[in-house]
């Protein structure tokens, strides 16, 4: 039997009669965008992200790019990120008329340096306006925030969590949109809260930002023939955001299975010759991916796919050598630490109710491809 990479049938099996039933009472009652459930829906993932206010949006992408909008960053100005994480990242900044730029990243945590971003602020600050930082929260880990928000103060920038795989993650007891001025998710089916389509929220605790926010998704209006601004359409789906109350009531739960599930990985793959994750102390980890760092990755990616054990790489081309970013003139060697962990990260088969059995084979199966490797 394949195991693959990710598994989002198993916990559907737990929730399918609410979610069926929820899905029949909406479209019997012809309730298709917005209103109850979404309003409900925003309630509840402010509440459980401990803010003032959320923003249900379309998806992770839009949520990044209303949070952009609403701090008023566009043309002329620069936006600070890393460059491995998805494009979506990057693509939020440039789409509102702002550069991007890179700052590497943390060899352990696969996080933005505070040190590298300290040093490339003092390097530019006299030559670009630079207006914001996006930290990811990468594979379920939260950045270093208290280092980075101590810079962005210092600097007068703005933070944006991008915390699209990091939902009910903490870093010292408090969770994305604690620290930066929003925090945005996606709710892509894949991540730990996903919706059976695309979805997405801001959170913050700024009133005057989750208003323009609210209106920038819905055509810039919070009253319906009045538009205060230009927007967007960008808004949940009613059943999207019955799916995501009803996953929600389950989402700590989920996460700690997924923990657990990376324990018995770290503690099989212990001996082996790889890198596992490192957790930073008082930090909550939410394993949205499980990734580990191997020196022939490809060759064991390969074996792994001829004993149907399926795997990922996040991601294999560090956005700064993208062909879509050839403009910015940057070539290999400027990013060295995202440079030489795209050619080693490996991500493992990864869900809340992957059983130990499974974990145990592929690990033995990584066993015994990497002394094999070796001899
Ligand atoms: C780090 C990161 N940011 C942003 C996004 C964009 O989210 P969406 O696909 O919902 O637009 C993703 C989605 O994979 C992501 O992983």
């Amino acid at each position: 039997m394949a195991i693959p990479l990710m598994n989002l049938s198993d916990c559907y099996k737990e929730i399918y009669d609410e979610v069926m039933k929820k899905i029949k009472f909406l479209i019997d009652n012809t309730q298709f965008i917005g209103g109850e459930e979404v309003d409900k829906f925003e309630t509840e993932f402010a509440e459980y992200c401990n803010v003032k206010y959320a923003i249900a949006c379309g998806n992770g992408t839009d949520a990044l790019t209303f949070a952009l909008k609403a701090l008023d960053i566009g043309y002329g100005d620069t936006v600070i990120t890393v460059p491995n994480t998805f494009i979506a990242t990057s693509e939020a900044i440039t789409s509102v008329g702002a550069s991007v730029d890179f700052v590497d990243i943390d060899e352990e945590t696969y996080t933005m340096d505070p040190e590298k971003l300290k040093d490339y602020i003092k390097r530019n600050i006299h030559k670009k306006n630079i207006k914001a930082v996006i930290p990811v929260h990468l594979y379920g880990q939260m950045a270093d925030m208290e280092q980075i928000m101590g810079i962005a103060q210092e600097f007068d920038l703005k933070v944006i969590e991008d915390a699209a795989q990091a939902h009910g993650s903490k870093y010292k007891e408090k969770g994305p949109g604690a620290y930066g001025d929003v925090a945005t998710f996606s709710f892509y089916p894949g991540k730990n809260l996903g919706a059976f389509g695309d979805a997405g929220a801001i959170i913050t605790n700024d009133a005057v930002l989750a208003r323009k926010i609210k209106m920038l998704s819905n055509h810039g209006r919070i009253e319906k023939y009045i538009h205060e601004m230009e927007g967007f359409n960008s808004r949940l789906d009613s059943i999207q955001a019955a799916v995501l109350r009803i996953k929600l009531k389950h989402l700590d739960y989920w996460n700690d299975k997924r923990i657990e599930n990376a324990m018995y990985y770290n503690e099989l793959l212990g001996q082996c010759n790889l890198i596992t994750p490192k957790v930073v102390n008082d930090c909550k980890h939410v394993y949205h991916l499980y990734v580990v760092r191997i020196n022939d990755r490809d060759t064991v990616k390969e074996e792994l796919l001829k004993e149907n054990i399926y795997t990922g790489i996040h991601y294999p081309v560090p956005l700064h050598l993208q062909p879509a970013y050839k403009y910015l003139g940057y070539s290999e060697g400027d990013f060295p630490i995202s440079e030489k962990v795209s050619k080693e990260i490996i991500s493992l088969p990864m869900w809340p109710e992957l059983e130990k059995e499974t974990i145990k084979s592929i690990c033995d199966t990584i066993t015994r491809i990497i002394s094999k490797l070796k001899s």
